[in-house]
């Protein structure tokens, strides 16, 4: 085993221990975490105040189309979400793959005008998520492209959310202690999400993570109105990953499918 490998099964060990020992659950998942949306304890099987159980479970997803070279047809889903102004929101290093090239030539066949956003940051923060919320309210976009890993998508989720809610701050919809709390009173503009990497499963979550580095924390929205309308999954756009970038995200998977399994079951305390 080479040693890179050898430092990734130690990370994993330690890892497990860690959950194994942790009596609370992932604050982005678990339902004690202000959610409200995703996660509804209101309807409670149990009357004693004192305990948090759910009495079901539900599944909210994007709309998901698998299959190799599936990235060529976006231009025809633009056409039909009737779409006349898109932005594709990328960054500059997936702004040079495969992925990239193949959305913009799809809407530039069908003679579909469009701007491109390459700012975003990896591991976004408020601050680059702000940069690029400022750049889509300049103008009137219709529809939001997010090519890229879940930086991107999440980067995207903030964007589209924002522009549509044009006067509300950028920490009123998120979750306390960071944010307000509050339901945004328009939903996301439509969004197309085309992942780049194979970890986050941002293209079909309701959650759009980003780092608070003054606070030392990571925050989010975690809305069923972010959901992408249309979540598309082109093996072929994952060819171009740097090896780090298709290691870390495998751990990204790995640690949801851990969660599922030490998380307190949805019927449980
Ligand atoms: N919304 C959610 O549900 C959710 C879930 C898990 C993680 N996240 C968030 O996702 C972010 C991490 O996303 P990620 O792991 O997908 O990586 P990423 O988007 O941060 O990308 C990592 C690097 O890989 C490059 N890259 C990505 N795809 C490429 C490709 N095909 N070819 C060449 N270069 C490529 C990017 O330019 C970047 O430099 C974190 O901010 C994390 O908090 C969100």
């Amino acid at each position: 085993m080479s040693q890179s490998l050898k430092r990734q099964a130690t990370l994993a060990r330690s890892l497990m221990t860690r959950l194994n020992q942790s009596n609370t659950c992932c604050p982005h998942h678990s339902s004690g975490g202000g959610n409200g949306i995703i996660c509804n304890n209101s309807f409670r099987s149990n009357t004693n105040s004192s305990e948090v159980a759910d009495y079901a479970f539900e599944m909210i997803n994007s709309t998901l189309r698998f299959g190799k070279g599936a990235t060529a047809e976006v231009g025809y889903d633009v056409q039909n979400f009737g779409s006349k102004r898109p932005l594709i929101v990328t960054d500059s290093n997936v702004a040079e793959t495969r992925a990239f090239k193949e959305v913009a030539n799809s809407l530039t066949k069908l003679g579909i005008s469009f701007d491109v956003f390459d700012k975003v940051r990896c591991e976004p923060s408020e601050k680059s998520m702000q940069e690029a919320i400022n750049f889509s309210r300049t103008k009137k976009y219709d529809l939001f492209i997010a090519v890229g890993g879940g930086s991107v998508i999440d980067t995207t989720k903030a964007a589209a959310l924002l522009t549509n809610n044009f006067d509300a701050e950028f920490l009123d919809f998120v979750p306390a202690p960071f944010g307000k709390g509050a339901l945004p009173s328009k939903p996301m503009l439509p969004l197309i999400a085309i992942p780049t990497t194979a970890g986050t499963g941002s293209e079909t979550t309701g959650a759009s993570i980003f780092d608070m580095p003054e606070k030392k924390s990571k925050a989010g929205f975690r809305l069923r109105a972010i959901k992408p309308s249309l979540a598309i999954v082109d093996p072929l756009n994952m060819l171009t990953m740097p090896k780090n970038v298709a290691i870390y995200s495998g751990f990204d998977v790995l640690c949801h499918a851990l969660e599922s399994f030490t998380a307190t079951p949805f019927y449980k305390l």
